[in-house]
């Protein structure tokens, strides 16, 4: 007590912030919650007091080193980047000196995937073309939730061309942050019919955003169930491709965001030639971040995008909250509040 009272006199208190960061690759008792200094933003970045981040893929693979290629981006035998978290909303503190974009003040939300991660903290500076404006009605712990998975999503509608009501789309991998999101922009776009995989636990959820047919990937295949799509976005993608040709109708358009490393490579390599021999599509989403959140920002003021929020965890709980996405029967987004007490 007599040590942290003496900091709060000697102001050093100011100087550092709370993050959870990460030092070895491993399981996520390697992650430790710490005072670290608080940083200071570059010419165009912007200090920003995150009220709330969300857990994505990255952070999974971040702190497991896995798949391989994180590995790659990140640090062979140990991670470059201290901090997880990509997914970010809250406040500018201040702005670098070439910032036009935002003022102290300003609420911002924004997937800082490429301004080196660091969201699982107090404060984090971003590049300010990481973020953007965040509706004043939306409450930060749904700002979020949207960017990463929302954008994904987005990106993932915009391979399908000539999109309308009469086209069937099925959602693969529904129950989480680009499911539960997408169905919504699926609906802003004019498609009417979409049905959704996932497990038994979230099916009910998936009813209620308004799914027409659910189905449990633990029961049933989708790719054998005898149905054809015109679209089908996938998160998961872990078939073979020609498995999901046998699911699309001759015009379909088969477009994954992620899944398998192997299976990835095959839809990748035999995409153009599988459209040569049919009128079948094979896509893949290289996301672009936070490309396209003027236009969800567009949809939450109409009321038409509302995220599924499962939480929000602690800080100091955040290793539980990247368990508890990784290892399955989270629903929506996982949410992590830097309101709550640490
Ligand atoms: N393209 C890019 O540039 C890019 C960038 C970043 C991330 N990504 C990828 O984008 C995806 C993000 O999706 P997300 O955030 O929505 O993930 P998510 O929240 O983990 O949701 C995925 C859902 O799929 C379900 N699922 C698991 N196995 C399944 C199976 N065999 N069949 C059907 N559903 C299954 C999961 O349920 P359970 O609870 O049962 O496991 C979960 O509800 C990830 O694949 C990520 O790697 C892509």
């Amino acid at each position: 007590m007599e040590a942290i009272k003496a900091k709060f006199e000697n102001g050093e208190a100011d100087r550092t912030v709370k993050a959870i960061t990460l030092s070895r690759y491993g399981p996520s008792s390697l992650l430790r919650l710490e005072e670290v200094p608080k940083p200071i933003p570059g010419d165009d970045e912007i200090l920003i007091r995150v009220r709330a981040a969300s857990v994505n893929d990255w952070d999974w693979g971040l702190m497991r080193g896995k798949p391989f290629y994180i590995r790659l981006l990140c640090g062979l035998r140990k991670p470059k980047i201290r901090i997880p978290g990509v997914d970010v909303a809250g406040e500018v503190e201040t702005v670098g000196r070439n910032v036009t974009k935002f003022r102290p003040g300003d609420e911002v939300y924004g997937d800082i995937s490429e301004s080196g991660f660091g969201g699982f903290a107090t404060y984090v500076c971003a590049h300010e073309s990481a973020l953007a404006p965040k509706p004043r009605t939306m409450p930060f712990i749904e700002a979020a939730a949207i960017p990463h998975a929302a954008t994904l999503a987005l990106q993932g509608f915009q391979k399908m061309e000539d999109l309308g009501a009469r086209h069937k789309l099925l959602i693969n991998g529904a129950g989480g942050g680009v499911g539960t999101l997408g169905i919504q922009i699926a609906r802003s776009l004019g498609i009417e019919d979409v049905d959704g995989v996932d497990s038994e636990s979230k099916l009910e959820m998936l009813r209620s955003l308004g799914f027409n047919n659910v189905i449990d990937y633990t029961k049933t295949d989708f790719t054998r169930a005898g149905k054809q799509y015109d679209l089908i976005l996938d998160t998961r993608t872990n078939r073979s491709v020609f498995d999901y040709l046998r699911a699309l109708t001759p015009n379909g358009i088969y477009v994954t965001v992620g899944g398998s490393t192997a299976r990835l490579l095959q839809a990748f390599l035999l995409g153009p030639l599988i459209h040569r021999l049919s009128k079948k599509r094979i896509q893949i989403v290289a996301l672009k971040p936070n490309q396209g959140l003027d236009y969800i920002n567009e949809l939450f003021e109409a009321e038409k995008l509302k995220a599924v929020i499962d939480g929000p965890y602690k800080l100091s709980e955040a290793p539980q909250a990247i368990d508890h996405f990784g290892n399955g029967g989270h629903k929506g987004k996982v949410i992590i509040s830097m309101d709550q007490e640490n």
